[in-house]
């Protein structure tokens, strides 16, 4: 079975654009791959945070993905902090990862940007080689994640190619490796749409968890009432009808989007049905769906939350099948990389 791996931080809540780009798609990989879902709690310390609120935020992401469909008879759900390997194979990858490649990086720039230099940890900066950690870990063939993590993906990969360069091949195989490669170099999975849902007050900025203001994003535990306020709120124009792909209507076409992916219809389906629609009749339907579509996720939310040591039960399992492979992994490169064996 090939091998499908992703996560999400557990900072502030979880919104429709982490669900209709990474969680909804994890959803359907988990019948066909081997998947590994994990909440990565150690990157939500990238950034200044209360620790206070990082366990609660840790156990409701966790619980979310289990209520947003993820089973954790086919997939192990885990936290990252909870497999050492993620870090100290980090430790291994930051000595081959070139400094010029982490500057380059768009998330640290824009993140490091808004917060000034002297309030920046270096664990920003090497953010990325703790995702590239998390994801050569378990030989990974695909990480399914929306547009903004394609960089990071990129990275990922020639992180790979650099280390079986440097380490893997030939000379790994002298030292007793099989296969010759040290790490399998994955692929991004990014859905075409939903990758990337823009924010409910601007239609030309992604829907994110750190913008100030929460009638920006719809969180997976809205109430109906937040909801729909939201989005007799949210930013409209002054056309007539409703269309996508018009590029002097962002907003227009992100809702449409966000409708399309909540009903399951397809493209033309929503074109026909919306087309005529003024604002008020389209944000009206649109809210029946999205309360609709979250509804049941709702529902199973406060099911799974009701007893904590179930979700402590599948983390604990999750962990352990997690930490299995990850070893191998991490002994391979600790030997290839002239360690001596523990
Ligand atoms: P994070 O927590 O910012 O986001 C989690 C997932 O949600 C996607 N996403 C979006 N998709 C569509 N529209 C949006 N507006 C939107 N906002 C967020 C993200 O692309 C992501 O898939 N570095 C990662 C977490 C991570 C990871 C990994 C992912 C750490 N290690 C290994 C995959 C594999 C992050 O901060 O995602």
């Amino acid at each position: 079975k090939k091998r499908v791996v992703s996560g999400v931080q557990p900072t502030g809540s979880v919104h429709l654009g982490n669900y209709l780009g990474a969680i909804k798609n994890w959803v359907l990989l988990q019948d066909t791959y081997d998947t590994f879902f994990f909440i990565v709690d150690l990157h939500a310390i990238t950034l200044p945070y209360d620790a206070s609120e990082l366990s609660k935020a840790t156990r409701s992401t966790a619980a979310l993905y289990l209520a947003c469909g993820i089973d954790p008879s086919k997939a192990s759900v885990f936290l990252q902090s909870h497999v050492r390997a993620h870090v100290e194979l980090m430790w291994l990858l930051s000595s081959v990862t070139p400094l010029g490649w982490l500057n380059r990086m768009i998330q640290f720039k824009e993140k490091s940007r808004m917060a000034g230099d002297e309030n920046v940890g270096v664990a920003l900066l090497t953010y990325p080689v703790l995702m590239a950690s998390d994801i050569l870990l378990y030989q990974t063939d695909l990480v399914p994640v929306g547009e903004d993590q394609k960089q990071h993906l990129e990275l990922t990969r020639e992180l790979a190619e650099r280390v079986n360069y440097l380490y893997g091949g030939r000379k790994w195989k002298k030292l007793g490796g099989r296969g010759g490669m040290l790490f399998k170099v994955p692929e991004a999975f990014i859905p075409p749409t939903g990758a990337r849902v823009m924010s409910l007050t601007d239609g030309l900025s992604k829907m994110s968890k750190s913008s100030p203001s929460d009638q920006s994003r719809i969180n997976l535990l809205d109430t109906k009432d937040v909801i729909a306020n939201k989005i007799k709120r949210c930013k409209t124009d002054s056309f007539t009808g409703m269309e996508f792909d018009n590029p002097e209507r962002p907003e227009c076409n992100n809702l449409l989007s966000i409708y399309q992916l909540v009903t399951g219809k397809t493209k033309e389906e929503v074109e026909n049905e919306c087309q005529n629609m003024n604002w008020g009749t389209f944000k009206a339907i649109l809210t029946d769906a999205v309360v609709d579509h979250l509804h049941p996720i709702q529902v199973r939310y406060s099911e799974i939350t009701t007893d904590p040591t179930y979700l402590d039960h599948i983390l604990s399992e999750g962990a352990k099948k997690a930490a299995d492979i990850a070893e191998i992994t991490l002994s391979n490169v600790y030997q290839a990389m002239g360690f001596l064996k523990r």
